[in-house]
């Protein structure tokens, strides 16, 4: 299997992030906890360069909790400022504030000694797409905000959102593409759902995560399947068809169909709590 990306796209979402970020205090960037290097793109760093930096492990719901732990460590030894978030149920919303507060609080003291009080810090969300940027923007943005009109030296039409007296955030998030340094850094992006299932050979994928998964959480693999896992993945995966029913003409196994269902099943997070990378530390 290969993965790859189209670069028109790339180009563009860089070009806008790239007029925006003079206009920014701080970019507030979202990876996935399941897989939080992965789903970085490394361009970020020159991007971003002079900018105050937060990283969000967003759907920790979905991750391991001792490596979410271990990664958000890691992240803060780097210099980030992190937070732990679920988008979709709000949990871990309400700490961001406070880290956006700490990680600008050097500007805001700048402010407060030349006399300039309550000027909101400006935020732009960025990460890849489907990490969870429009979820967490509603989410964080809650009911409680109020659109403020253009700014001057904004492009027309761009928008911010008054968050509380604190805070002011772009309403366009910052698309960042994944990068597919090596084929590995593709294959997670396809297992948790970031790549566009009609171009991948959904068979292969998920033999990659029973495979995955047997190595690294056998127990919760076991549990899931119900029986022996003591085979190879392919035949795993056929067991598993004929156990959830997946079948074509008459017996065999429609191992296409098991695949959407267990790929479908781990993306939810019923198989479990799974992160697929470990920081290097
Ligand atoms: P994007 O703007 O970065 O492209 O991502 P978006 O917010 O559209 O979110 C992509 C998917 O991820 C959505 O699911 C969203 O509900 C889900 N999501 C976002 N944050 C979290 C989180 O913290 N935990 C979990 N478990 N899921 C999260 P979807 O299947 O596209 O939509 P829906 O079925 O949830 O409505």
């Amino acid at each position: 299997m290969y993965f790859q990306w189209y670069p028109g796209h790339m180009t563009k979402a860089k070009r806008m992030m790239q007029e925006n970020i003079r206009l920014i205090d701080v970019i507030i960037e979202l990876v996935d906890a399941r897989i939080p290097a992965s789903s970085r793109n490394p361009d970020i760093e020159q991007l971003a360069a002079g900018k105050k930096r937060v990283i969000l492990l967003n759907k920790y719901d979905l991750a391991d909790d001792i490596y979410t732990g271990e990664w958000k460590e890691y992240y803060d030894k780097k210099g980030y400022f992190t937070a732990l978030v679920n988008s979709k149920s709000g949990k871990g919303i309400r700490d961001v504030n406070n880290v956006i507060m700490e990680a600008c609080k050097e500007k805001i003291e700048r402010d407060r000694k030349r006399g300039i009080l309550n000027r909101p810090v400006r935020a732009m969300i960025a990460g890849i797409p489907n990490v969870g940027k429009s979820t967490f923007i509603n989410s964080f943005a809650g009911k409680a905000c109020t659109r403020t009109g253009d700014k001057p030296g904004v492009t027309k039409g761009k928008q911010w959102i008054r968050l509380n007296k604190n805070v002011e955030l772009l309403d366009t998030p910052g698309i960042l593409w994944p990068k597919f340094e090596d084929q590995d850094i593709g294959l997670r992006l396809a297992l948790i759902g970031s790549i566009n299932d009609d171009i991948l050979q959904l068979e292969e994928l998920a033999a990659e995560l029973i495979l995955i998964l047997g190595r690294d959480y056998p127990e919760m693999l076991e549990k899931y399947l119900g029986f022996d896992i003591s085979y190879e993945p392919y035949e795993l995966l056929e067991k598993y068809a004929i156990k959830r029913g997946c079948r074509i003409k008459g017996d065999e196994a429609d191992m296409k169909r098991a695949a959407i269902l267990l790929l479908d099943d781990y993306r939810g997070g019923k198989i479990g709590k799974i992160t697929l990378e470990r920081p290097q530390i």
